[in-house]
């Protein structure tokens, strides 16, 4: 049996029984796959099942409003690409006639489709003979053929898609695609793979030379930004004054709480006297709590955050910030961080 058999015989065995698993509807495929670029399948489970669900068809997600998706989307974190797949789905309603692309040239034109959805959406819902890599398929490749050039850089990138090419079964191309990332994530694991049961693992580089450890190779060109939040809390009886985050940071048109950023850590009382807090707050405003500094890691970025409880109402209002009722507050996308803090605050 050549590799490509042997890990679908694997895959027949040992597969997960997922629900985008038994369809072949590109835009259910497309729902699926845009969620678990973002999460783990055990996490990606529940929001999958809610989109699905509230719109079950590219159609009735096309009308949906900005607002709605992100509130679905809310917890799953890069949450422009939960705004792009708005986009992609009017894309598909007023170009397509409402039926979502199945071709991985139509797909690649679409927002927030890349290459490796593309092909995953091709090979899964028409059979289309599309290679896909991603993390999970890039490790497999990397480990068994010990290619140690960074999955990542652009010779990597190059070479892996390549080497996946050569692998794909072309006869059987969703099923090869699908068995490649399940023994991806399941037995060739980043950390403990379970080499002891593998059925490739006599031809595999990682395995015969002790490697799986150093395989694949990836660099980190990611520069973390740090960034410090001091965040206001300033309830009114029953609403609470948020703040409408702007189109161009993290938590694009979201919902958080006022703001004051600053470019280092800086003790509270430096908070209180800077310009841009006296302007908003006042100059000696009236706390009542202030939580420590926790760490918030994003991707590409670090938040320093603290609350501050003010109970004075501030001196000037910001454009975007707008008191919102406490029972109306579920409807809003929040990002984790804020609505952690607002839940254990109401609760
Ligand atoms: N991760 C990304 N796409 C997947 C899929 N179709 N099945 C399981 N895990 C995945």
């Amino acid at each position: 049996m050549n590799f490509s058999d042997e890990l679908v015989k694997w895959y027949h065995e040992n597969k997960r029984d997922l629900p985008w698993r038994h369809t072949t509807d590109a835009y259910i495929i497309w729902l699926s796959e845009v969620i678990l670029q973002q999460t783990r399948v055990e996490q990606g489970l529940p929001y999958f099942y809610q989109f699905a669900g509230a719109y079950p068809d590219v159609n009735s997600f096309a009308a949906a409003t900005e607002t709605d998706i992100l509130k679905l989307w809310q917890g799953l974190g890069y949450y422009s690409r939960g705004r792009n797949m708005l986009k992609t789905a009017q894309m598909v309603r007023d170009g397509y006639g409402g039926k979502f692309p199945d071709k991985y040239n139509e797909l690649i034109k679409l927002k927030g489709i890349g290459e490796y959805t593309a092909a995953a959406i091709a090979s899964f819902s028409a059979d289309e003979a599309r290679a896909v890599v991603d993390g999970n398929v890039s490790r497999v490749i990397a480990r068994y053929f010990g290619i140690s050039e960074p999955i990542n850089s652009t010779t990597g990138k190059k070479l892996f898609q390549a080497t996946a090419n050569d692998l794909l079964n072309k006869k059987n191309p969703g099923l090869h695609n699908q068995a490649m990332m399940e023994f991806g994530a399941m037995l060739c694991k980043p950390k403990n793979p379970a080499c002891g049961i593998c059925p490739v693992r006599l031809g595999c580089y990682a395995f015969k030379n002790n490697a799986t450890t150093f395989l694949p190779v990836k660099i980190n060109n990611v520069k973390i930004k740090q960034r410090f939040f001091n965040y206001f809390l300033f309830t009114n009886h029953d609403s609470i004054l948020m703040n409408k985050r702007s189109e161009s940071d993290i938590w694009a048109n979201m919902y958080d709480l006022p703001l004051i950023e600053t470019d280092s850590l800086l003790p509270l009382n430096e908070v209180l006297t800077l310009p841009e807090t006296v302007a908003y707050f006042g100059r000696e405003p009236e706390i009542t709590a202030v939580t420590a500094i926790k760490k918030h890691v994003l991707t590409h970025q670090h938040l320093h955050i603290r609350f501050i409880t003010i109970v004075k109402q501030p001196v000037r209002i910001k454009p975007n910030w707008v008191f919102i009722k406490v029972e109306n507050l579920k409807k809003l996308p929040l990002s984790k961080v804020i609505f952690i803090f607002l839940d254990n605050f109401l609760n």
